[in-house]
């Protein structure tokens, strides 16, 4: 049979069973006005770096054998895809610099991407109190960073066996950290996102970029919870802003060069190219676990789903115009 005739009987075959549930009404589609996306590049400028795509990999690992394999996978992808990147918490490579190499990334991105380093505000507290806040410096140096991104994460903490309880408001500490230590600053949460008085706080502060993680994917609540048994840990679970609900704030406050990366439970393209067609500013979309999903299985599977998804999202910008109501 010809390919034509099989395609043709089994459109018959499926057409029964593709009556669709559900509409997703935040877009016009405009099927007389896009073309077919010839390449998933789409380059622009983010944190003062050229990147190829307006995709971000978001913080994760480091500081065990698994992760320093898992970040090699993360760094030769976003290398061959020109994305930027922000490493896990270096906080094990402040205790112990025999795991550099698990950090040690640039070598594999080059210079002209984005390359941020990571550290918790109640590592920052601490290094504040014994005068080490240098070797932070020294850290991000050494590792060939562009900079730092803070993860503000105290429900995180608390629930962790054995967590860090963060003692000083998080903003004072940012505010002697950034003073301190002239470097370019991201700040993020670790999946509960933040409300108008924080960021409008990190606005005053002058940083260059906020991360969203916003609540609706990764949750780090739940996730220490249930390594501690926890009740209560469900319930602030549930607490936090959606990515929509922080753009919508950041909307309505002015910041001059701020870059937003745009994460935590953004699910699909459709979800990307609205949150994004949404914020008034330069923006990427961060992402974690569904790219650690795909690292966990190899270089060239993590490749094949950066590309399909830089691919659809071009398609969805395209072919889909935010409606007005939103805007
Ligand atoms: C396995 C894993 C480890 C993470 N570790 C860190 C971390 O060390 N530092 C940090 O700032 N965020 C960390 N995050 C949070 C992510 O950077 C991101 O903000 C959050 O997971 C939301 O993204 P997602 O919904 O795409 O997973 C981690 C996320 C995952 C999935």
């Amino acid at each position: 049979m010809s390919e034509i005739s099989q395609r043709k009987d089994s459109h018959i075959k499926l057409a029964g069973m593709s009556q669709v549930q559900g509409h997703d009404d935040r877009f016009n589609y405009e099927p007389l006005l896009g073309g077919f996306p010839s390449d998933w590049r789409s380059p622009s400028v983010f944190l003062g770096k050229k990147i190829e795509a307006p995709l971000w990999v978001s913080s994760m690992t480091g500081g065990s054998s698994k992760g320093k394999a898992l970040n090699k996978v993360l760094a030769t992808v976003a290398s061959k895809f020109g994305l930027g990147m922000g490493l896990g918490s270096c906080r094990a490579l402040l205790e112990d610099s025999k795991k550099f190499d698990d950090f040690n990334l640039r070598p594999i991105l080059g210079d002209g991407l984005p390359f941020y380093a990571n550290i918790g505000v109640a590592q920052v507290e601490a290094l504040i109190q014994s005068q080490k806040l240098n070797s932070l410096g020294e850290m991000v140096e050494k590792l060939s960073c562009d900079g730092l991104v803070v993860h503000i994460n105290p429900l995180q903490e608390y629930f962790q066996p054995g967590g860090d309880k963060v003692i000083r408001p998080a903003l004072e500490t940012l505010r002697e950290l950034t003073e301190s230590l002239k470097l370019s600053y991201v700040i993020k949460e670790v999946g509960q996102g933040m409300g108008p008085e924080s960021l409008r706080s990190l606005i005053e502060l002058n940083v260059d970029a906020i991360e969203l993680a916003a609540h609706g994917g990764t949750n780090f609540t739940k996730l220490e919870g249930m390594r501690s048994e926890t009740s209560s840990s469900e319930d602030f679970s549930k607490v936090g802003h959606t990515a929509l609900e922080m753009i919508e704030i950041l909307n309505t406050l002015s910041a001059d060069n701020l870059d937003v990366i745009i994460s935590g439970g953004v699910n699909n393209v459709l979800d990307a190219h609205f949150l994004k067609s949404r914020c008034g500013y330069n923006s990427v979309i961060g992402k974690a676990s569904s790219l650690l999903f795909y690292a966990e299985k190899g270089e060239s599977e993590l490749s094949e789903y950066v590309e399909q998804w830089l691919r659809d999202y071009q398609l969805a910008v395209q072919f889909l115009k935010v409606k007005s109501e939103w805007n």
